[in-house]
């Protein structure tokens, strides 16, 4: 059979077509195991409570997949986390906030986890003062675990059942009462939320151009070039960024029928069709939500992370799907205008800051991301 490049890309949008590229036995076999095995041996290790924590806090939403998590145990009670640097993404997030949010749902879960048995962590952030305007080699917290029958949280048991879902929702409305629970389980940050028809159409329109924007600038596009993981050999050799994977887009990868570097071009076939689905995604949002925090200091940043968590759990457990949508609130020169309308929108205060911005629905069930294992995110 041959697929043009349009074919291919047409079949992609269009999701239809799994068996029709792939004969059975080679696509049985595409899915990158061994990349999501995190996920599944999460709290095994029951030895060393820190180990333990940390086996679930590597399964935190961080943005594009980047894992920037490095940790060194010290001693037998404590641990120091570390941004690894070149785990950042200067381009998209300059000042290394939505790493920082990204490394605080990690403390979150770390802390969640370590509830289960008991253990207490405190978490002292920024413990040798607060980099700006970006991170550096100083540590993000130190964390104690102490014992002292601290109560487990209830939220805990969704963190294997988080996932981004980036799919069409299914129309199905959001109820406000529901979402109102939902957004209700932040403790530091304030949350909003729409489910509100005109309100929806015109957030949608301000995601979509952010977006736009970022896919229009070779700069930007390019560190989400950079994060694609495409077919099951390489998602597993590299367990991290965005996974492909499956048998229809890696058989047409292995045929040479595509390539992320066609991202690159915004007007080559898969460009086009990915904005055309971007724009059924977003439009298919059944309510927004948002997080802001008072400033934007990096101990704000990290309580927007554990918050943002608290809220996916919270959504997981009400059965949301859920994506955040950074664009517009990212904080490079060209998306000022963007910036500047969606926080408009949302009524963010003049000091305040926007610190997530989420579309919620129903979506189809998706596979956990890859990550990886926990042990190879300790340093001696
Ligand atoms: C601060 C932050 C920003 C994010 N921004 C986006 C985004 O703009 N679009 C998107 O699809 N996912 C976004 N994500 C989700 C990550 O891409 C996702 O957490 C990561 O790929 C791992 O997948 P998982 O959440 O399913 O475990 C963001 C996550 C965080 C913490």
């Amino acid at each position: 059979m041959t697929l043009s490049r349009r074919n291919f890309v047409r079949i992609l949008g269009g999701g239809a077509v799994f068996a029709a590229a792939a004969g059975g036995a080679w696509a049985g076999t595409r899915d990158p195991f061994s990349a999501r095995a995190p996920w599944r041996v999460a709290g095994i290790d029951g030895t060393d409570i820190r180990r333990f924590a940390l086996s679930y806090a590597v399964l935190a939403p961080n943005p594009h997949n980047r894992q920037p998590w490095l940790v060194r145990l010290d001693g037998t009670d404590s641990l120091t986390l570390y941004c690894e640097l070149d785990r950042r993404l200067p381009q998209t997030d300059p000042f290394d906030r939505q790493i920082t949010v990204g490394l605080g749902a990690f403390l979150e879960i770390l802390s969640m986890a370590a509830a289960e048995h008991g253990w207490r962590a405190e978490i002292a952030a920024f413990p040798q003062g607060e980099p700006h305007p970006r991170l550096d080699r100083r540590p993000v917290a130190q964390v104690r675990f102490r014992r002292d029958g601290t109560e487990k949280d209830p939220l805990f048991g969704w963190v294997q059942q988080r996932r981004t879902n980036r799919n069409v929702y299914d129309g199905r409305p959001v109820a406000a009462a529901m979402l109102g629970q939902v957004t209700g389980t932040v403790r530091q940050a304030r949350m909003g939320s729409t489910n509100d028809p005109a309100r929806r159409e015109a957030l949608s329109a301000l995601a979509i151009a952010a977006l736009a924007m970022e896919m229009k600038l070779p700069r930007t596009v390019r560190e989400t070039v950079d994060a694609l993981r495409v077919g099951k050999a390489e998602i597993d050799r590299r367990p991290d960024g965005i996974a492909l994977a499956g048998p229809v887009v890696e058989g047409a990868y292995e045929l040479g029928l595509f390539s992320p570097a066609d991202l690159l071009d915004p007007d080559s076939s898969i460009s086009v069709r990915e904005r055309a689905n971007e724009h059924k995604q977003i439009g298919s949002s059944a309510a927004f939500a948002w997080l802001v925090t008072d400033g934007n200091s990096r101990a704000d940043q990290i309580a927007a992370g554990r918050d943002y968590l608290r809220f996916c759990l919270a959504a997981t457990a009400a059965g949301f799907s859920m994506q955040p949508l950074s664009q517009a609130l990212q904080e490079y020169p060209e998306m000022a205008g963007h910036y500047r309308d969606m926080r408009r929108e949302l009524g963010v205060g003049a000091n305040e800051t926007l610190q997530m911005f989420v579309r919620l629905g129903y979506g189809p069930a998706v596979e956990p991301a890859p990550r990886w294992p926990y042990e190879s995110r300790i340093r001696a």
